[in-house]
């Protein structure tokens, strides 16, 4: 059972969640214009990841009895200056949402909602891993400056990235724990 406090909150980040996967969506599709198929790859997988990151959390509500409220998503951003810009804004927005996954578990501490608290703890370890993984890709982006022979190495790097994610969410994700980077 989850207090109404609670449930807000949980609907609250199933937003933030979805707007995730529209504002990697977003840059896939600026990637894809670019002509950077690896980094268009990159960019998908995310977007299915968050909203696999969304579903899990709109099934949890659900398991506890409560409702799910949709609200709007916004618009996301459209102009990236270039690759590096977009991991920055991307590691910038994860930084964001691990604000929120804190504040979320804060508040089941405070509820005592002892469930809850084990239900966030997936989501607390899933962004040290989004967290460091774009922090990696930052760290080549800046290695590789303006050499666009670099740049498509890393490229062809990212084209390799496989969702291990469900992506079919007609069945449900419940007790599917196996979502990744
Ligand atoms: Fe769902 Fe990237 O956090």
């Amino acid at each position: 059972m989850l207090t109404p406090k609670m449930e807000a909150e949980l609907n609250e980040q199933v937003n933030k969640e979805m707007y995730s996967a529209y504002l990697y969506m977003a840059m896939s599709a600026h990637c894809e214009g670019l002509g950077l198929k690896g980094f268009t790859n990159w960019f998908m997988i995310q977007y299915h990841e968050e909203m696999y990151h969304a579903m899990k959390m709109y099934e949890y509500i659900h398991s506890q009895g409560g409702t799910v409220t949709l609200k709007a998503i916004n618009e996301p951003p459209t102009d990236f200056e270039s690759p590096l810009d977009m991991f920055k804004k991307t590691l910038a927005h994860e930084q964001f949402v691990t604000q929120s996954i804190n504040n979320l578990m804060d508040t089941a501490i405070a509820e005592k909602d002892h469930a809850t608290q084990i239900f966030l703890q997936w989501y607390v370890t899933e962004q040290v891993e989004e967290e460091e993984n774009d922090n990696d890709i930052i760290t080549q982006l800046e290695m590789v400056k303006d050499h666009p022979h670099a740049l498509l190495m890393l490229d062809r790097e990212l084209s390799g990235r496989q969702a291990n994610v469900p992506l079919d969410f007609s069945k449900g994700v419940g007790g599917d724990d196996e979502g990744g980077d």
